[in-house]
């Protein structure tokens, strides 16, 4: 229930199945939505914006304030996304307040493409020049096959008897970092990051194939390591995730710490593994617009 004079407004979580880092320079994507949001409640108050949260630092109030004003709202963000871990925060920090800012102001719904032409320059605050794949899927939820520039086309999944585990390494990698530096590293990588947007024209020909699809999402997982952002935490758990039985896994987001993503049949013998190593893990599954 929101209570008088109180907007609200919901952004989803993502996981990148494959393509991120290529997807900056014109390759192709596919992401999903998860089943974990960042919630936006704005309310007035006299005197300066006033923003609540656990991560409130002056790039999150900078980036806050392209969409609302510095004066007079209380902002209080709520998240259940892990911050910095490749899973979409900071878009779905953005989508959730655009909704909550357009409430505010009294207007319908908006709609996604609309969400996402409000939502960007909330991220390029965050990470400079991000390729537009992680607001796209918060904005619409379900799966995506992104190119940047192009609207995204909508990928059936079938979650079937599979689901995501999600293994954390621990630490945050800094998007913004992360992409710089393959920027710097370009043109030497250019044929890891063809072979990306290849992997990705051939994992969407097998998505309703959890083993092919699997074997696509750890060489992804090569070739991102072969570019330079994935760490030997990271690399590890890949093998603990593997050796526990999932049909794949990767670093997921920008890597240089953050999360693995696994697919699984079986979401127990990966999350036991992670458990007797100390590592923090949860199951999750795609999300879809009802
Ligand atoms: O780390 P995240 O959740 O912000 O994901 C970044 C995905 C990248 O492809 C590395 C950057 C981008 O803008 O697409």
């Amino acid at each position: 229930m929101t209570s008088p004079g109180t907007s609200r407004g919901s952004g989803r979580g993502k996981l990148v199945l494959c393509g991120e880092h290529a997807v900056v320079y014109g390759h192709p994507a596919i992401a999903v939505a998860v089943d974990r949001r960042t919630d936006v409640r704005l309310a007035a108050r006299p005197g300066p914006t006033a923003i609540h949260s656990a991560h409130a630092d002056d790039r999150l109030r900078e980036a806050l304030l392209e969409v609302i004003e510095p004066e007079g709202l209380d902002v209080e963000v709520d998240t259940e996304l892990p911050v910095g871990r490749g899973m979409g925060s900071s878009a779905a920090l953005a989508v959730a307040l655009v909704r909550a800012r357009a409430a505010a102001g009294g207007e319908a719904p908006l709609d996604p493409d609309e969400v996402y032409r409000r939502a960007m320059p909330v991220e390029r605050r965050f990470h400079g020049n991000p390729s537009g794949v992680d607001v796209a899927v918060s904005a619409r939820g379900g799966c995506l096959w992104f190119r940047r520039g192009e609207p995204p086309i909508r990928e059936t999944i079938e979650p079937g008897p599979w689901s995501f585990v999600v293994l954390d390494s621990g630490c945050a990698g800094d998007t913004r970092e992360l992409v710089a530096g393959v920027a710097a590293r370009r043109p030497g990588i250019d044929a890891d990051l063809d072979a990306i947007g290849a992997l990705v024209e051939d994992a969407r020909r097998v998505l309703h194939d959890p083993v092919a699809l699997g074997e696509r999402l750890t060489h992804n997982h090569e070739l991102l390591r072969r570019i330079g952002v994935s760490t030997p935490a990271l690399d590890e758990l890949v093998a603990l995730a593997l050796g526990a039985g999932a049909h794949g896994a990767k670093l997921a987001g920008a890597g240089g710490g953050g999360v693995v993503l696994a697919l699984v049949d079986d979401a127990e013998p990966v999350l036991a593994a992670a458990r007797s190593r100390g590592v923090a893990a949860f199951a999750t599954r795609p999300w879809t617009a009802s």
